[in-house]
């Protein structure tokens, strides 16, 4: 049996997971409208990434015999203006969710809730990763992006990224 605020915190995460899908969706839809396809291409498998964390954690919780009850997902809600607004939403975006990790893992910690701790662990060091791809999204727009030809070769290399599964698999 998991503990009822544990399993509580991991349901609620569910339904910000789904919200990073559908803010990231937001960002490929606003690089597109721009034609920057190699960012949209970045953000849109972003999104599918945090559709798999909602899904590990859904997956967690019901093999933990825990009624996942699914709630309303939030409408995206940053302003974006700018060509690099949305590298710097993301970068918030992913510290609040760091933090959220970390709240769920402390709540898991305080009751020696070892099983969900170490199902965390992966999701800890996911965050580790998404902050610093966050970070180097900006980096390398300051350094290149404003230029055209730079952001032309940036916009490119977005294309490139594909898809993989997670590592964390749940049976
Ligand atoms: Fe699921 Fe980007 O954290």
């Amino acid at each position: 049996m998991l503990n009822e605020k544990v399993s509580d915190l991991l349901n609620d995460q569910i339904n910000k997971e789904m919200y990073s899908a559908y803010l990231y969706l937001d960002f490929a839809n606003f690089y597109t409208n721009k034609g920057l396809e190699g960012y949209a291409n970045w953000y849109t498998i972003q999104a599918k990434e945090e559709m798999d964390h909602a899904l590990l954690m859904m997956k967690y919780l019901q093999n933990n015999d825990y009624e996942v009850t699914l709630k309303a997902i939030d409408k995206p809600d940053k302003t974006l203006v700018k060509l690099d607004d949305p590298l710097h939403e993301g970068l918030k975006h992913e510290r609040y969710v760091t933090d959220l990790i970390h709240t769920i893992y402390e709540a898991a910690y305080e009751i020696k809730d070892f099983r969900t701790m170490k199902f965390l662990d992966w999701f800890v060091d996911e965050q580790g990763e998404e902050e610093k791809n966050a970070t180097d999204m900006i980096t390398k727009y300051e350094l290149f992006g404003t230029d055209p030809k730079g952001l032309y070769m940036l916009d490119n290399e977005y294309k490139s990224r594909v898809y993989s599964a997670p590592s964390l698999t749940l049976d």
